[in-house]
């Protein structure tokens, strides 16, 4: 069998700092606010990938709808003989690119979840021998040293999770990924596209209550590793379409007046009866200002894809 590495990139305790750092900011501002990357323990992994089959999620299918068909036209374009994927959850779509790449050296799947990590490189070193899988645990806004491996190099972010970071920060996320590239090299990238509410919304408020439960589990996250007591069950989970902004907003909205306590901060927070905390912003865009970031960032944009009904789009750029 081909090797599996799993590698941290940040020290131990790092994530530790990192959560502290975050919870404390988020809980102390206003409005309060959460980010998005603590929903992704083992158990917040494993209700996304509950989410990807739900009948109202349709992100997944649409972007599985055009690796399908699109992913040879990707590896005669990029002729990648390395992928790195940022984000990579499962890599359960990744495995269309890595079929159609034939001269594919090494799979490096990046995620700050150690759980999917580990249960998808170990799945594809079986599946695909002769591959090499290096695994990095790592925070993919905070820059990451990548293994030195063959080129061309082929950075794919999939699955719109680009939207879930706030404009400054995409900016600044897109120069950061340009930086793993040389020119010529190409980034694959997944987009939600903007379209008519009622979908949107739904897509975020499923009627199992799937998505509820992925938005309340960053409560258990901090009740565990910072020993607060909040209760999941005094917050409705709350997803809505911003117009202005073209993003959904994801909110837990206090059911009462209540204070909740995080020991490890030494820190006791007020929620009113009816507050809203965001938990996660999922950008929508348009071909236009997709192109207009990428330009800005040093790549150019050379394909758009889209599934059949429009719903989503991969776009494929160079570097410059
Ligand atoms: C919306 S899911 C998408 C998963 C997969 N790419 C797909 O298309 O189904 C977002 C993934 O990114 C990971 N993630 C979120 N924030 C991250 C960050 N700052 N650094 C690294 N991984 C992150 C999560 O653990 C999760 O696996």
């Amino acid at each position: 069998m081909s090797p599996f590495l799993l590698t941290r990139t940040l020290p131990e305790d790092a994530t530790d700092a990192a959560l502290r750092a975050d919870v404390l900011k988020g809980l102390t501002g206003t409005p309060k606010t959460l980010p998005p990357k603590w929903f992704y323990d083992a158990q917040g992994s494993e209700l996304f990938e509950q989410i990807t089959e739900l009948p109202e999620y349709y992100p997944t299918r649409a972007e599985r709808e055009i690796l399908v068909d699109r992913a040879g036209e990707i590896a005669a374009a990029t002729g990648a003989r390395t992928l790195v994927e940022l984000g990579s959850g499962s890599s359960e779509k990744t495995r269309y690119l890595i079929d159609a790449l034939a001269g594919l050296h090494t799979y490096v799947p990046v995620d700050v979840s150690e759980s999917a990590l580990t249960q998808a490189g170990q799945a594809l070193v079986e599946e695909r021998p002769g591959l090499d899988v290096h695994a990095l645990i790592a925070d993919f806004t905070r820059g990451m040293a990548l293994p030195d491996t063959p080129g061309p190099r082929l950075v794919a972010f999939l699955g719109g999770t680009i939207g879930n970071l706030l404009p400054a920060e995409r900016a600044a996320f897109l120069a950061s990924a340009r930086g793993l590239l040389a020119p010529g090299d190409a980034l694959l990238l997944g987009t939600d596209l903007v379209k008519d509410e009622k979908v949107l919304v739904e897509a975020y408020d499923d009627a199992a209550g799937v998505t509820a439960a992925f938005n309340k589990n960053v409560l258990a996250v901090i009740n565990r590793e910072l020993g607060a007591d909040f209760d999941p069950g005094a917050f409705d989970h709350v997803a809505l379409w911003d117009t202005r902004n073209e993003w959904i907003e994801m909110r837990l909205r206090s059911l009462t007046a209540q204070t909740v306590k995080v020991p490890a901060l030494d820190l006791a927070v007020d929620f009113a009866a009816g507050e809203e905390m965001r938990t996660e912003v999922s950008a929508k865009f348009r071909k236009e200002g997709v192109g207009a970031e990428l330009s800005a960032a040093g790549l150019e944009l050379a394909h758009w894809w889209t599934d059949g009904a429009a719903r989503f789009a991969l776009s494929l750029s160079v570097a410059r």
